[in-house]
């Protein structure tokens, strides 16, 4: 979800206003995925590198984000089922507390789910499954020379979810920023000049549009 702080500052406004405008849109867009047939929605809400910001800058999106998990119906709508990726340990008690609340809220329902990368690195991500296995190594449960790919898609955050089909990148920028990294080994990526909170359903329609019109060879012929 990038350009929320371009968006604002072309109107004038503070970052913050951006990003509560981007909050907003997450709504919109993920609500709409969920009517598409989208199983599965991963929004890149805060990275590892995120806490490099000004701290006036990060408290507004803490603020933000402790908003959005107490209004569940805000961010959840009827179906969708929340979830968090990334290393809650550095997040605030209160934080901490409102994930557990909405994930167990939600949890039964049957619609999309959609998780929230929060204080998210792919690179964190994959350092904590090596950790994993380095532990089941030393304990002797895994012997080093047998560790296969599967196992390290079975110790990452999402183990049971498919990899990522489809990566979005809006506002302009043309990389990956430490987002799934181990999950977008075969994605498709869609870059788009509009800034996130300016993201329209038609843009996501025509995204997904184009997606389907991809040849996907995973290597293959
Ligand atoms: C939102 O957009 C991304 C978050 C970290 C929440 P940015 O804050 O990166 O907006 P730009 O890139 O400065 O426009
Ligand atoms: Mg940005």
């Amino acid at each position: 979800m990038d350009g929320n702080g371009r968006w604002a500052k072309k109107r004038g406004l503070p970052r913050s206003a951006g990003h509560r405008a981007g909050a907003q849109n997450l709504k919109t867009i993920s609500e709409f995925a969920g009517e598409l047939g989208i199983k599965y929605i991963t929004a890149y809400a805060f990275s590892t590198e995120n806490w490099k910001r000004p701290k006036e800058e990060v408290d507004a999106l803490m603020a933000l984000l402790l908003d959005y998990l107490r209004d569940k119906e805000q961010l959840a709508g009827k179906n969708v089922t929340i979830r968090v990726i990334g290393d809650r340990s550095a997040l605030s008690d209160e934080i901490n507390r409102e994930i557990d609340n909405i994930e167990e809220y939600t949890k039964d329902r049957d619609g999309m789910v959609m998780y929230l990368a929060i204080n998210y690195g792919g690179r964190q991500e994959i350092a904590r499954a090596v950790r994993r296995l380095a532990k089941q190594a030393a304990q002797g449960d895994v012997r080093p020379e047998e560790i296969t790919e599967e196992m390290i898609s079975e110790n990452i955050y999402t183990p049971d979810v498919p990899e990522a089909d489809l990566i979005i990148r809006p506002s302009g920028e043309l990389r990956l920023s430490n987002f799934l990294l181990w999950q977008s080994a075969y994605s498709e990526f869609w870059f788009s000049d509009i800034h996130w909170p300016d993201f329209t359903t038609k843009d996501f329609t025509r995204a997904i549009l184009d997606y389907q019109n991809r040849n996907r060879r995973f290597g293959g012929v």
